[in-house]
């Protein structure tokens, strides 16, 4: 149990946040089926991506976890072995998604598992449109567990029914090993770590821009061609400490070599339009991938309006925005959250229900959540209910570090799965939270 009690000076100094989650599962990914030796450093060592790690482990891939880097030898796009037992995913909805696609195009057959919170979440997302390159499942009504009976697949050409970076790099792995070329058309774009990783590997992948839409073409079959990977530190934590230093009196926090993909940088546009003083400097490309230093002042932010397109730039961040809404000094609307739904936990019910018994009106309408700092209601409960999600558990940790009454957080443990050091590094820097 986690206890968040309130803080009296600032979060001020410089704090190093982990390396970036959704990178660090595809630097596991993309050099276990390249050929060739590939150094990766910043690697998120988190429960997630070991989660990878192990996955590969079982199917004979050499990866070698160092303290300062992760050497990882691949043999090449069919050289993974069956592996023998189940592979167990644990909590990572990243990695179902991505090994589905990977695993339903190879010689063998392979078995996901996960725990209660992944065995909920949907999985039809990627194993429908996988069926159409010719994928065959055993699919207890499209959740995990997954067997996938390994098979030669055929080319796709596909529009993504839904935003999303799972679905879309799941289908790219398939058709990494389909002959002939592929298209998987996204109407919306989402994250594009897949596409610059294997851009960089030398994978036969075109990325054409059609108006808003991106048409990615995959020419299977091609070996990849390993190169050095430095992962950059992940914005999506780095939020909880944003924020923390935003509404914090006397707050002045630097952090450095924080990931700015535009493709996923929302909530850096929203603390914008909530006034928040963030100031980028020194923004340089690593790896093909955008990265910064940040300075945070505390600052009073005002409310806003968020239509439902930023949901696919930001989709992880809402937790955490919408505790800075809690304080703004005027109400905010996010809009088309109904993706919330289906993460670790029901996000969207999760927030309004300890939001509001914390004393925070809240509503939510349809996919629509409403924010209103000025409504006073009276504080119901000091115990936030988690679900045990690592990112309703971080976000009302920073609640309880301005709210005035300690708030027990329960489930905290999972808090490993993509931020092993959160609590001490937020001490660090002026949290008061105690386990
Ligand atoms: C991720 C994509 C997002 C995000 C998740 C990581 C990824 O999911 O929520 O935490 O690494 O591709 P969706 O693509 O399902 O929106």
């Amino acid at each position: 149990m986690l206890v968040s009690s309130k803080i009296v000076n600032g979060i001020n100094g410089t704090v190093k946040i982990p390396g970036d989650k959704s990178i660090s599962h595809r630097s596991i990914i993309i050099p276990s089926i390249s050929k060739g030796v590939t150094q990766i450093s910043n690697l998120l060592k988190s429960e997630d991506v070991f989660r990878t790690v192990n996955a590969f482990q079982s199917m004979n891939v050499n990866i070698q976890i160092n303290k300062d880097d992760v050497i990882i030898e691949g043999k090449g796009l069919n050289s993974l072995n069956k592996s023998d037992k189940v592979i167990d995913l644990g909590n990572s909805g990243t990695s179902a998604r991505l090994l589905t696609g990977l695993l339903s195009s190879q010689n063998f057959d392979s078995i996901l598992v996960g725990d209660t919170s992944l065995s909920k979440r949907p999985m039809a997302r990627i194993t429908k449109p996988l069926e159409i390159m010719g994928a065959k499942f055993d699919n207890n009504h499209n959740k995990l567990p997954l067997k996938i009976y390994g098979k030669k697949l055929h080319k796709i050409d596909y529009e993504l029914e839904l935003p999303s970076a799972q679905v879309k790099s799941g289908l790219i792995f398939a058709a990494l090993n389909t002959d002939g070329k592929s298209r998987i058309i996204e109407k919306k774009i989402t994250r594009n770590h897949t596409e610059i990783m294997l851009e960089s590997f030398e994978a036969d992948i075109k990325i054409n821009q059609v108006d808003s839409e991106n048409h990615i073409f995959v020419n299977g079959k091609k070996e990849l061609v390993p190169k050095n990977i430095s992962v950059p530190s992940d914005l999506s934590s780095a939020s909880f400490f944003i924020v923390a230093a935003l509404i914090n009196k006397n707050s002045f926090l630097t952090m450095k070599n924080i990931n700015l993909n535009p493709t996923r940088d929302g909530i850096l546009k929203a603390l914008n339009l909530m006034q928040a003083n963030i100031q980028i400097n020194n923004k340089r490309t690593t790896n093909g991938e955008l990265v910064g230093d940040l300075e945070i002042k505390t600052s009073e932010l005002k409310g806003c309006e968020l239509e439902s397109d930023n949901a696919r730039l930001m989709i992880d961040e809402y937790p955490i925005l919408s505790i800075a809404a809690a304080f703004a000094k005027s109400p905010s609307i996010f809009k088309g959250l109904g993706e919330l739904k289906v993460k670790e936990s029901n996000r969207l019910d999760l927030i309004r229900h300890n939001l509001y018994n914390c004393g925070i009106f809240c509503k939510v309408s349809g996919e629509d959540l409403y924010i209103d700092p000025t409504k006073k209601i009276s504080p119901k409960k000091n115990q936030i209910k988690t679900d045990n999600d690592h990112r309703i558990a971080m976000s009302f940790a920073i609640m309880g570090m301005k709210l005035g009454v300690d708030l027990y957080i329960p489930g905290s443990e999972f808090i490993k799965t993509s931020f092993p050091n959160f609590i001490v590094s937020l001490n660090n820097v002026g949290g008061n939270l105690s386990e």
